[in-house]
């Protein structure tokens, strides 16, 4: 069954019903990945229920800037969002524990609508539900249709605007996660997002801006080794799921600022050579001493930046709100006209 009705206001649809889940584009990812001359895995596979506490713990490290920012501007601005697009229903990609979705909602409900919606879409089932549950109690006018998917993959799956196409939808893409994407999958999934939107629907985009590299290093390296422990996380994913039998030890953590493409890249570096072990794939990895795997890369804009992608996505930037030390935006956008 792919659609659980799990409670009056609570409908969770589950897209990876009937495939192996995220299991298969983890074989693939793995296999392709990890057989390149320069080792690589995307990023969506670090959020299993670890991965996904971890993330949480990683927002709350003093070096770790962009969710209390992105949090700020919502204290400040949620109403005035809101206000400005006639938000009834919102759509989250990646939404996670939807924390600071709530600021959000709360300014929607604010203004007594007669009815509103939430549309969360994320890989990890166990946060899709609780966020669920737990909106639908605080905010007794809402109603919640989770999604449990690849946002890469399951655009197409959201549900048509709950008042017809009538402007009342915003999509919400947070925490900066838009720049995990390569430059040029970035934009064919920005054109993608633009079809979700209607003339009048608006996207809501976090965005992390370009700053010392200092600051942004610190970011993805915690003293208290919370994102090291994360970028370690996904070969313990790999080892659970694919029988693998990599030893998280033996990679150290690196995290720096490529200034060329502005953007934060993570990688593991391999401690001492080493042959890794892939049961289910039959697949032997070897990894020469200082050897890198590249897991994450993380994009820093400036306005241009993005508004050149999102024009490149028949998308118009309309007005962008940055926190008071100016690190990080959330930007209002429409469909070109
Ligand atoms: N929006 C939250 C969480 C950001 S972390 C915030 O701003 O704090 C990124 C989130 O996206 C995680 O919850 C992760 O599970 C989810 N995610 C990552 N890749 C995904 C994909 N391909 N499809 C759907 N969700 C994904
Ligand atoms: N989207 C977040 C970011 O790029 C996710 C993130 C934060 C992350 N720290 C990380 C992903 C460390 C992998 C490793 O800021």
């Amino acid at each position: 069954m792919s659609a659980t009705l799990v409670a009056d206001r609570i409908l969770v649809e589950d897209l990876f019903a009937g495939t192996d889940r995220l299991g298969s584009t983890l074989a693939d990812d793995v296999l392709d990945g990890l057989t390149r001359p320069f080792k690589e895995l995307p990023p969506k596979h670090f959020y299993d229920a670890v991965g996904a506490e971890l993330f949480d713990r990683i927002c709350e490290q003093p070096e770790y800037y962009p969710t209390r920012c992105e949090r700020a501007i919502l204290e400040r601005d949620a109403a005035a969002i809101v206000a400005a697009t006639d938000a009834r229903e919102l759509v989250e990609l990646g939404s996670g524990t939807a924390a600071k979705t709530r600021l959000l909602l709360t300014a929607m409900a604010d203004r007594e609508p007669p009815w509103l919606r939430y549309v969360p879409l994320d890989v990890t089932a166990s946060m899709v539900q609780a966020c669920a549950a737990e909106l639908t109690t605080t905010f007794s006018a809402l109603e919640v249709h989770g999604l449990v998917g690849d946002f890469e993959h399951h655009l197409d799956r959201v549900p048509p605007p709950h008042g017809g196409p009538t402007g009342h939808r915003v999509v919400a893409f947070l925490g900066g996660t838009i720049g995990n994407f390569p430059p040029g999958s970035r934009r064919r999934f920005l054109r993608r997002l633009a079809g979700l939107l209607g003339d009048e629907d608006h996207l809501l985009l976090g965005t992390d801006l370009v700053k010392d590299p200092a600051i942004l290093e610190a970011a993805y390296d915690d003293a208290a080794g919370i994102t090291a422990a994360f970028n370690r996380n996904v070969l313990a994913v790999i080892n659970r799921e694919l029988d693998g039998d990599f030893v998280g030890d033996a990679f150290d953590h690196v995290a720096f600022f490529d200034r060329d493409h502005e953007w934060i890249e993570m990688r593991l570096r391999a401690r001492r050579p080493q042959r890794v072990r892939i049961a289910a794939l039959g697949l032997d990895v070897t990894f020469a001493a200082g050897e890198e795997l590249r897991t994450e890369i993380s994009a820093k804009f400036t306005v241009d930046r993005l508004a050149a992608d999102l024009a490149a996505a028949g998308l118009e930037l309309r007005e962008q709100l940055t926190d008071d030390d100016g690190l990080f935006a959330l930007s209002l956008v429409r469909r070109a006209g």
